[in-house]
């Protein structure tokens, strides 16, 4: 389309403006925008791009591969994959609050991205995927309304000393231009059209402490409702679906032995921008399918629960 075609001109202009002939390192996450990001710094300024994959072990099922396929077999842009899950779910420990959490993740981020700045001689940007709702919702980091309600930055809350100067390509668009921004570049439209997916990942869909075995609960029960939500041709309906580790154990009964196993709660919300959201009505037929499914599947939980909350009240993530 011609808008995106002339606002893919413009910005490419821009970044070079803006880069000269500095050095950029972008951390993609695995979501559309950073992704949409790096395609399109890629094109203005070709090799000073790195592009930086963050594993925090936090990620979905086989999210890694995914990526790393993207971009090193479809687009052929170098790319460096850092396994920081240690580092991370280390630093995580014992932390159960929202923000604490967030704000852990950010400084990381910050210093992988840091570290990997300094493999290539020094990097005098770092790109992100930022989009105008983020701008308008966060952000402490960057200055934004002045109640915080989550420091929702793509890195989850960027840390003040950090010394590279931030390139954001998207800051002026909305969720549905960025995919057609992306449409344009040519990005495949599996994954384009994928569900947004928060830098802090499945830390924050785990209240409470995060071990690597909830992460790993969560990442198969989770793959196995968005499964289910393709099978019954609904993914493209809706926004954002995703479960929930909750930091609840109930009691339940297997054959014949009692269990005491952990509750999930699925999400899922139509919406436009992310800002206000509805929750999705699925009917009660597929809602028992999962839960079945799950529970028969998935070792550590017994029992599925769905949430009915809008946005607002509610948010669409839990933490
Ligand atoms: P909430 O939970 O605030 O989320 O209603 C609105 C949208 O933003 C996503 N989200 C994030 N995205 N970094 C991101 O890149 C973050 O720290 C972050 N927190 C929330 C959320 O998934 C939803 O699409």
């Amino acid at each position: 389309d011609w808008t995106m075609a002339a606002y893919r001109e413009e910005a490419i202009e821009k970044i070079r403006k803006q880069v000269g002939d500095g050095k950029v390192i972008c951390g993609l996450s695995g979501g559309v925008d950073s992704s949409v990001a790096a395609v399109l710094i890629h094109e203005a300024i070709g090799d000073q791009l790195t592009c930086v994959y963050v594993d925090h072990g936090l990620m979905r099922l086989n999210e890694s591969e995914e990526v790393v396929g993207l971009f090193r077999d479809h687009y052929n842009i170098p790319l460096v994959h850092v396994d920081a899950s240690e580092t991370f779910l280390g630093a995580l420990e014992g932390i159960s609050d929202p923000e604490k959490k967030r704000k852990t993740i950010g400084g990381l981020f910050i210093d992988v991205f840091e570290e990997e700045a300094k493999k290539i001689g020094g990097a005098d940007f770092l790109a992100q995927g930022t989009l105008y709702p983020d701008v308008i919702e966060s952000v402490s980091a960057i200055g934004g309304p002045s109640v915080t309600i989550k420091s929702h930055h793509n890195v989850g809350g960027l840390p003040e000393r950090m010394n590279m100067k931030l390139v954001e390509p998207l800051r002026e668009l909305f969720k549905d231009e960025v995919r057609a921004l992306g449409r344009e570049l040519g990005l495949p439209q599996s994954f384009i059209g994928r569900h947004p997916f928060p830098g802090p990942g499945l830390a924050i869909r785990i209240p409470g402490e995060i071990t690597r075995e909830k992460a790993d609960t969560l990442r198969k029960a989770d793959a196995i409702y968005i499964e289910e939500i393709k099978n019954a041709g609904l993914y493209d309906e809706i926004w954002q679906a995703f479960s929930v580790l909750l930091p609840v154990n109930t009691v339940g009964v297997m054959g014949d032995e009692r269990t005491y196993e952990a509750v999930l709660a699925l999400r899922a919300v139509t919406s436009t921008d992310g800002m206000t959201a509805d929750y999705y009505p699925f009917d009660h037929a597929f809602l028992g399918r999962v839960a079945t499914r799950i529970i028969n599947e998935v070792k550590g939980v017994n029992r599925v629960v769905y949430d009915v909350t809008s946005k607002p009240p509610g948010t669409i993530e839990w933490e």
